[in-house]
């Protein structure tokens, strides 16, 4: 695995690539990467030729309040479990002046009314500021393909969305959620729970799960989204939201919809704000 830090080395790597043939896949991560992390790589493998990941724990995104400082940075690991997948070349910029050059003006990206729903609500500006480093992202590398996790559902729609007008030759992927033996999803803000914080946390999943039921049968769209946000309460999970919406995250307020669908829901235990969502 090649590793590049600075622009000048990602450019050099990626010329060096442009004379062969075939497609570059793109995942960029924030790293302390898992289990969900790996099997985009792993995916990315059977879609294109070559593969790069990138690594930058990009502060347009954080609040002022939120975690940014001690978001896990575990490069050694990374690295590591990179070259085990036969990650062909990882970018991890030796600082943010890497991405943001001082040179040049940030390009923001607008996240538009979906940027200000459901997490957009609870973490002001945080999509702006995803938007605008995954196109900074696009613009220096030039992927062929690039791929997102499903768990971060709105994430994966508003960047599908700003690439369609920004760089609609770039594919994108979505891949599918990666489950604990418990059904949490993984993410790195799971390093911040207990073991037993984490069993908890698996009531999200359950009620996701009951909620497609409910659904199916029947029920009454308003009282499953309250039975939810109940359900969720009683095993000590504060709800941030709970909502069915289209799979372009527009909202549906009545039962028999026969569109796709996907229930998401967030949950905050002990100061860690948890999200997931079922499709169906
Ligand atoms: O999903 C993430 O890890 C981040 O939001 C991303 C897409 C790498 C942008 O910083």
């Amino acid at each position: 695995m090649v590793i590049t830090r600075t622009r000048e080395e990602l450019y050099k790597t990626l010329e060096g690539f442009s004379k062969q043939t075939g497609k570059l896949a793109l995942i960029p991560t924030m790293g302390n990467l898992h289990d969900g992390h790996l099997s985009l790589v792993r995916l990315a493998k059977l879609k294109a030729s070559k593969v790069i990941a990138t690594i930058f724990v990009n502060p347009l995104q954080f609040g002022e309040n939120e975690d940014y400082k001690k978001y896990p940075r575990t490069e050694k690991l990374d690295v590591e479990k990179l070259k085990k997948e036969y990650c062909d070349i990882l970018f991890i910029p030796r600082s943010g002046e890497e991405i943001f050059s001082k040179f040049e003006k940030i390009r923001t990206i607008d996240s538009g009314s979906l940027g200000s729903e459901l997490c957009g609500k609870i973490r002001p500006g945080h999509f702006n500021g995803v938007l605008t480093v995954v196109n900074k992202l696009f613009e220096l590398i030039k992927p062929d393909i690039a791929i997102f996790g499903a768990k971060d559902y709105q994430q994966q729609i508003l960047i599908k969305k700003m690439a369609k007008s920004l760089h609609p030759k770039i594919s994108l992927i979505k891949a599918p959620i990666v489950r604990s033996k418990n059904g949490v999803a993984l993410s790195s803000r799971n390093n911040y729970l207990s073991e037993k914080e984490v069993d908890i946390a698996s009531n999200l999943f359950k009620c996701l799960q009951k909620s497609v039921v409910s659904y199916k049968n029947n029920e009454e769209l308003k009282n499953i989204l309250n039975n939810a946000k109940s359900f969720l309460i009683s095993k000590k999970l504060v709800p941030d939201y709970f909502e069915l919406r289209d799979s372009e995250l527009n909202l549906i307020s009545k039962n028999n919809f026969e569109g796709n669908k996907v229930f998401l829901g967030s949950v905050t235990i002990n100061n860690t704000r948890l999200i997931d969502n079922i499709e169906f």
